[in-house]
């Protein structure tokens, strides 16, 4: 079956083959949102990119078009929940309701704690934790709305288990993005809808040149300096060598879906670390219990 579909931002799409629903994507202007933006396409979803890039969420889009599949583009600021309500309503009414939700944008800044400003974690926070929450609470009706299976994907970061210096306000805000995850987990399983938390290590993507990009003018250039790579590779697991593409670390999304799997790992060699940190909170939690 193939139908024409016109819409405002892509102009007319031809879709092959029926729906199995539609996936809307936040960061799918580059990197992992337009790997899973093309992941989810190949399944069979029509897509919603979101993404503060236009130009790039319009060139996603046009690679979904011509895998087949009816998608539109749309310009929203995640930290902006008029913006977000907006998108969630222009896409309902040009794709259908969501079945697929990734509120998969972050920002990073570098910094040591004593030279992040104010506004650096409230940049920050306010894209990676509040952007989350924004991006979840302006499509949950439209998730309510959609039949078959439904599912949030959010993502966080391998930052919230393979901890690194100068990165305080990234770990923290990836912290929170697990913290809402596990919440929202449970008061989203009585209404059938899943929720996993996606937590990616290092990939090569434009995440700082994006980064630097999106922050707003009014907050000043983002500075990072070559101590805080130096202080952070000093003191981690992570090699040049364990950073893969977005497609390699989506590698096994669908099917962890499919198993409704809380967690989803992409890759890297921190597994002793994550030991070693729940061993240490487990001694803790028994040495209070006597
Ligand atoms: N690249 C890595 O090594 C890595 C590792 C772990 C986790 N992550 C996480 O993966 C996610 C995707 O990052 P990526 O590496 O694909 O980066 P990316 O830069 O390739 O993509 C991020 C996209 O988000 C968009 N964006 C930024 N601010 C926005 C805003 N306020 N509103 C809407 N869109 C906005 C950018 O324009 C960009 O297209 C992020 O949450 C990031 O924290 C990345």
């Amino acid at each position: 079956m193939a139908i024409a579909v016109d819409g405002p931002a892509s102009g007319r799409r031809v879709v092959s083959g029926a729906s199995r629903g539609v996936a809307a994507i936040t960061g799918a202007g580059s990197g992992l949102g337009e790997a899973m933006a093309l992941a989810f396409a190949g399944a069979g979803y029509d897509i919603a990119v979101l993404d503060v890039d236009e130009p790039r969420a319009q060139a996603t889009s046009a690679r979904v078009i011509a895998l087949g599949r009816a998608s539109t583009a749309i310009r929203v600021d995640v930290a902006d929940p008029a913006s977000m309500s907006a998108a969630a309503s222009a896409v309902e009414a040009e794709l259908g309701p969501v079945s697929i939700l990734c509120a998969n944008v972050g920002v990073q800044q570098f910094g040591a704690i004593d030279r992040l400003t104010a506004d650096d974690w409230q940049w920050v926070l306010s894209v990676n934790v509040f952007g989350t929450v924004n991006t979840v609470m302006s499509f949950l009706p439209s998730i309510r709305r959609a039949r078959g299976r439904r599912h949030v994907v959010l993502t966080a970061s391998a930052a919230a288990f393979q901890v690194g210096p100068r990165l305080a306000a990234y770990t923290t805000s990836k912290h929170a993005v697990f913290g809402f995850g596990e919440t929202l987990r449970l008061e989203l399983q009585p209404e059938g809808i899943g929720v996993s938390t996606l937590f990616p290590a290092g990939m090569a993507t434009r995440h700082l040149d994006s980064s630097a990009a999106a922050r707003p003018a009014e907050l000043g250039p983002s500075v990072t300096l070559d101590e805080d790579f130096v202080a952070l590779m000093a003191s981690t697991t992570v090699t040049e060598s364990s950073v893969v593409t977005p497609d390699f670390a989506i590698r096994n999304l669908l099917a962890d879906l499919d198993n409704a799997e809380p967690y989803i790992f992409t890759h890297g060699d921190y597994r002793a670390e994550v030991v070693s940190r729940n061993d240490a909170i487990l001694q803790a939690f028994d040495r209070q219990a006597g």
